[in-house]
């Protein structure tokens, strides 16, 4: 049921903070702002030397957005992959590896033949899945549930943001059991996370101002995302986004590799989508906008209420996002670069909830 929505799509997204909350209800304590520990972990985190994590699509940026996590807060060496390149490249793994699988369905074909082959070569396993009765589920040592409820339209948005909490939850406990992460630090941490919601909902109420800004970017024919860090996963879901509901082509790139190559493609009919937080990586960002707009890039900045005071000016439309823990950051940037996606293809016409040649669950290899 779409309730007063358009599209499933747009209540799902609309869903989000609400989502989050469950999701975040089921890893925290709330009462003790700290992480719950699961009674029966299968492994010591401690003894662990390095996580893969495997999945396909937006959940892989899921994926990838954990790898900073892990391997900031709980030292842990961490790999990530897409499910069907790792399955078939034979990749050694060691004694003490954890394999973590993302999956919203829980029945994607190669996120399942990935985690089959990490249980032969004998790593432990753990799935982030939001379906509890899937095979990947069924066939993992571990689960960590997303609380997302179903999420009928083909763009992951609603699930992509429950996987980033229950794998940040995930990063928080291994930095705990690790002692990589004083009581103080957790806390921080997880106020961080129960805060992100409520930013959620502020960012939807300038939903309007998001679907201005999408017409002014739905006549182009190319659209890089560019972010650093904890956004650059972001980065490529806006890009991912955008091409499989709105049919435009689109990017992402880390912000750094961009004078490596694809800064060929900027002219002014180019618009740039610029996720910037005010984090310790927003100068390097801000000099890597600042070079787009020098070659008439038409720059959309995402940034906080420091960015746009210093930067609004510099591009070309600008979208405000709460300022939050940089923690939080990719839970928050997401919800714009989806608004965007949205209402660009609204604005097109095209089939959001059913975009063309794409299917729910991919259980095909
Ligand atoms: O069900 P899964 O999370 O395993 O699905 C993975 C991808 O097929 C999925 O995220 C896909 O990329 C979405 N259409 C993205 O919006």
């Amino acid at each position: 049921d779409k309730g007063n929505h358009r599209h499933f799509m747009a209540k799902e997204i609309e869903e989000q903070p609400e989502v989050i909350g469950h999701t975040l209800a089921e890893y925290v304590d709330f009462a003790e702002g700290t992480v719950r520990v699961p009674e029966k972990l299968p492994f010591d985190f401690a003894a662990l030397d390095r996580i893969t994590i495997t999945a396909c699509g937006t959940a892989s940026y899921a994926g990838l957005t954990a790898k900073y996590w892990f391997e900031r807060i709980a030292r842990l060496p961490t790999e990530v992959d897409i499910a069907s390149e790792f399955r078939y490249r034979e990749a050694p793994l060691p004694k003490n590896g954890l394999a973590i699988v993302v999956s919203q369905s829980g029945e994607t074909a190669d996120t399942l033949a990935a985690l089959r082959y990490c249980k032969q070569q004998g790593q432990h396993t753990l799935a982030i899945v939001n379906v509890p009765e899937s095979t990947i589920a069924r066939e993992s040592e571990m689960v960590f549930r997303t609380y997302a409820g179903p999420e009928i339209g083909v763009a992951s948005t609603k699930a992509f943001t429950c996987q980033l909490t229950a794998l940040a939850c995930l990063a928080i406990l291994a930095g705990k059991l690790r002692g990589t992460l004083t009581l103080e630090q957790e806390r921080e941490l997880v106020s961080a996370l129960i805060m992100a919601p409520r930013q959620m909902t502020e960012i939807l109420k300038e939903e309007k101002h998001i679907a201005d800004v999408a017409r002014e970017i739905a006549n182009a024919r190319d659209v890089l995302f560019l972010g650093r860090g904890l956004n650059y996963p972001i980065a490529l879901e806006g890009a991912l986004k955008l091409k499989e509901i709105s049919y435009i082509h689109a990017e992402g790139y880390a912000a750094g590799e961009l004078k490596h190559g694809p800064i060929a493609l900027i002219d002014e009919n180019v618009p740039v989508i610029v996720i910037a937080p005010h984090d310790e990586l927003y100068d390097k960002t801000i000099s890597n906008m600042e070079e787009v707009a020098a070659r008439g890039g038409k720059i959309v900045l995402l940034t906080d209420d420091h960015g746009m005071t210093d930067n609004e000016h510099k591009a070309f439309r600008s979208i405000r996002v709460p300022k939050a823990h940089p923690f939080v950051s990719p839970l928050l940037y997401a919800v714009p670069v989806q608004l965007l996606a949205y209402h660009a293809a609204v604005f097109i016409g095209t089939d959001v909830d059913q975009p063309r040649n794409l299917a729910k669950s991919v259980t095909v290899e």
